[in-house]
């Protein structure tokens, strides 16, 4: 991996696998960044295996996007000065991509950077955010807008953690396990078309779902840290996927549903740019609908979202560009499409009549 390597730990109880790091976080005082609704759930079993480091303390994360802010991290890098925390300190984030994403930005600025292991507790976190090295915090105008590369020292995948996870959050992961296996990885793409929703929730599953998309985006990402070619094919359902969220300004619809949505529609962008054939396309469209993962959405207005495909930090010369499908497993990018075929696959897929 590109800023050094970096072990991804995927699996039941690999948390205590945290003991490797013990040089590491003894160093001087570390501190933990812990969502408060993780800390509520799983608090006994992240002091058993923090219990008996010398030195850190917590750091409580509410819930909700709006506390990955500019402004909270301000207020979080003074208490991280008064708790002790040094140069050579590490953080160590517990939680979904929300609570990652923000202590990997504190871990990037902190004293010119220091240190980050990331504990993803969500399935989102562990199958996207906690991998790749991206770090954010969002203004009140716009997500993801100051952050950096910092890739962490390890990402410990602890899937005991995902007991707990809502069928809602779990489905929000799953739209980005499922783009991975639609992009390339073939053995999770057969592992999807042999189960379903309720099949997949078996821990030995979960664990493979997290270890086979932690891997494949890993070995993209090490081909392209900074997106200037191949990691763009990560992209794929997310041009239109981030215009509808920004359409509904984020509100009444999850990432994962947006992303859906997005790759049903780009799946169809695919068949009509002459790329796809159509077999494959309803053979991704039917294994989307077995997840429970949205393909169609009535009153979004198919201009609304063209206008917002043009303000996406994707969009370069004025024009959206999208990742496609050229076969199966086969994704391109960097594609601009006309605006024209655009509306119309819009129109007809969100309306279900594609
Ligand atoms: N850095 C990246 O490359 C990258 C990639 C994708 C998404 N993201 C970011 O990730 C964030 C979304 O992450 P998310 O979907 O994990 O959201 P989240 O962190 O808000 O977590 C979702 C919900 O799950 C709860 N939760 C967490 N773990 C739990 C558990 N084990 N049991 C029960 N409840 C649990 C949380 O309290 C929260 O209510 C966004 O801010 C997005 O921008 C970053």
């Amino acid at each position: 991996m590109p800023g050094g390597a970096y072990e991804v730990v995927a699996g039941a109880g690999a948390l205590s696998l945290i003991e490797e790091k013990r040089g590491l976080l003894e160093r001087d005082p570390f501190a933990l960044i812990v969502n408060e609704t993780v800390l509520g759930l799983h608090g006994d079993y992240i002091r058993r295996c923090f219990g008996d480091f010398h030195a850190f303390d917590i750091y409580g994360m509410p819930d909700g996007e709006e506390q990955k802010s500019y402004r909270h991290a301000e207020r979080a890098f003074e208490w991280m000065l008064g708790a002790g925390i040094s140069r050579r300190s590490t953080v160590v984030g517990v939680g979904g991509g929300v609570t990652g994403d923000f202590a990997g930005y504190l871990a990037a600025l902190y004293m010119r950077g220091i240190s980050v292991i990331h504990v993803p507790t969500t399935l989102l976190a562990m199958v996207d955010s906690s991998v790749g090295g991206k770090v954010a915090v969002n203004l009140s105008t716009g997500k993801n807008i100051v952050g950096a590369f910092h890739q962490p020292e390890m990402v410990l995948a602890d899937t005991d953690f995902l007991r707990t996870l809502p069928d809602d959050e779990l489905r929000n992961g799953l739209a980005e396990a499922v783009k991975h296996a639609f992009i390339g990885e073939n053995e999770l793409y057969a592992l999807f078309e042999s189960n379903d929703f309720d099949s997949i929730k078996n821990p030995k599953k979960l664990a493979d779902i997290v270890y086979l998309s932690a891997r494949f985006k890993s070995s993209i990402v090490e081909r392209d840290e900074r997106e200037g070619g191949v990691r763009a094919i990560l992209n794929f359902g997310h041009t239109v996927g981030h215009a509808i969220e920004s359409l509904l300004e984020y509100r009444g619809i999850s990432h994962g549903e947006a992303v859906s949505l997005g790759m049903a529609v780009e799946l169809e962008l695919s068949v009509r740019a002459g790329l796809l054939d159509r077999a494959h396309a309803q053979r991704c469209m039917r294994l989307l609908e077995r997840y429970g993962l949205s393909t169609h959405r009535d009153g979004l207005d198919a201009d609304g979202l063209m206008h917002h495909m043009k303000f996406d930090k994707k969009t370069s010369g004025g024009a959206a560009h999208f990742a496609l499908l050229a076969g199966a497993g086969e994704p391109v990018y960097d594609r601009a499409m006309p605006d024209g075929l655009v509306r119309g696959v819009l129109a007809d897929v969100l309306a279900g009549e594609a």
